[in-house]
């Protein structure tokens, strides 16, 4: 019904570095030659988390599209902009939240995790329990069918999808639909009509899809509807006869393999990152100093590459033959930890070479990346006030 668009959120608390690049640049590149994309600073999402550090998200936020530049996402294709400058997000998140049961926010896993893992922050906020919800009008706004998220990520989605159910269930109904809807289920015959009634209900507040599969092959062997009312029935069963909202679905993104320069995941917190725009100098003196396996104390001491988180990122940059060096020149301490590393360091720095290159480019001339970044908001807020007036209508608020 709706051709496939893809859209996706980062939040601007921090500089992006290899961990970024491996889990989600790298794979955004790929989207924005298959599919139209929407890319945006999830600024308003970082404020749930982050307001009283204001000063940090204005920073990273023109850092953070910049690092998306020098990555290779590519403006041409795909359309990259600031959540906050689309104000309809807030309105759609405003008129979403007139149909959120509580229980539904209070039930997403991040709430709870993150509040008890961000201590230092006071998030028993309401902003912070609604932003799955602000996180679903992102979605739902620009009707982007595809997703992709983290495996973390994966219970948002689903929220939302129950959210657009809910709302198309709601509003999305031809004038006396209802009642036609009704008079139809009758026609089944008793019996099947407490079937039908059951797996609807178990469907749309559940989101039981199989009894939506169970409904709809009841609806296909029913003889005694017309064609009208059998189309009704299926549209009843998912709630509406208008989609006015557009259930998206996950891509799931496989996690990252790269990990941190001391083994851990790569992560600011952990301080063990390498930044996207770092210089070469840094990139070898930080890798010339990772923790290497312990029993290597000294240079004739044998080691283990299990036990190494250089041998981490030789299985992300090196190809057979250099690993079969490896493992070899490790168990027979017929290499040395430095020399283990070039290879790694080469490869780093020849992936950070183009990325530092564009950076520059971008650098230089900021006045671009804003231009990039007001034509995207522009062409976001078109698709957006499209949808917001079909949202409108329904709420009864088309004035
Ligand atoms: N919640 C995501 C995160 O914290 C960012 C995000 C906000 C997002 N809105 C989105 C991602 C919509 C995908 C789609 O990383
Ligand atoms: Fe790690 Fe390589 Fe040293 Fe072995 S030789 S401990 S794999 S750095």
């Amino acid at each position: 019904m709706y051709a496939d668009r893809v859209l996706s959120g980062m939040r601007p608390t921090g500089r992006l570095h290899l961990g970024h690049y491996h889990g989600v640049l790298k794979n955004w590149l790929t989207l924005q030659n298959e599919y139209q994309c929407l890319f945006f600073v999830a600024d308003w999402h970082a404020l749930t988390t982050h307001y009283d550090t204001p000063q940090l998200i204005h920073d990273n936020t023109w850092d953070m599209v910049v690092d998306w530049l020098a990555a290779g996402v590519d403006p041409s294709q795909a359309t990259l902009f600031l959540q906050s400058r689309v104000i309809e997000h807030a309105e759609l998140h405003l008129l979403l939240s007139m149909i959120t049961p509580l229980g539904w926010l209070e039930r997403v896993p991040t709430y709870k995790d993150q509040q008890e893992k961000l201590t230092d922050k006071d998030l028993s906020t309401y902003g912070f329990l609604g932003y799955p919800l602000l996180q679903s009008a992102d979605i739902l706004i620009y009707r982007a069918n595809r997703v992709p998220v983290g495996e973390d990520q994966v219970p948002h989605i689903e929220f939302t999808r129950e959210i657009c159910r809910r709302f198309n269930h709601l509003f999305g109904r031809e004038p006396g639909f209802e009642d036609k809807a009704r008079q139809a289920v009758k026609k089944l015959g008793s019996k099947k009509a407490k079937v039908y009634e059951e797996c609807r209900t178990a469907y749309q507040e559940q989101g039981d899809e199989e009894a939506l599969d169970t409904a709809r092959a009841l609806l296909s062997d029913a003889q005694n509807l017309s064609l009208g009312d059998k189309e009704r029935l299926f549209g009843y069963l998912e709630g509406s006869s208008k989609m006015i909202l557009v259930e998206p679905e996950s891509l799931l993104t496989a996690a990252s393999k790269m990990p941190g320069l001391d083994g851990q995941k790569m992560s600011k917190s952990y301080n063990n990152t390498i930044s996207l725009r770092e210089d070469a100098e840094s990139v070898a003196k930080k890798i010339r100093t990772m923790p290497t396996d312990p029993a290597r104390v000294r240079r004739s001491d044998p080691g283990n590459p299990e036990k190494c988180p250089v041998w981490q990122f030789h299985l992300v940059y090196s190809d057979a033959d250099v690993r079969h060096w490896v493992v070899n020149g490790c168990t027979s301490a017929g290499i040395g930890c430095l020399e283990c590393k070039q290879p790694v360091i080469d490869a780093v720095l020849k992936e950070l070479a183009p990325i530092a290159e564009r950076a520059a480019h971008y650098e230089a001339n900021l006045d671009l990346v804003r231009n990039i970044i007001a034509d995207g908001c522009e062409k976001a807020q078109e698709l957006a006030r499209e949808t917001m007036r079909d949202v409108r209508e329904a709420m009864g608020l088309g004035y």
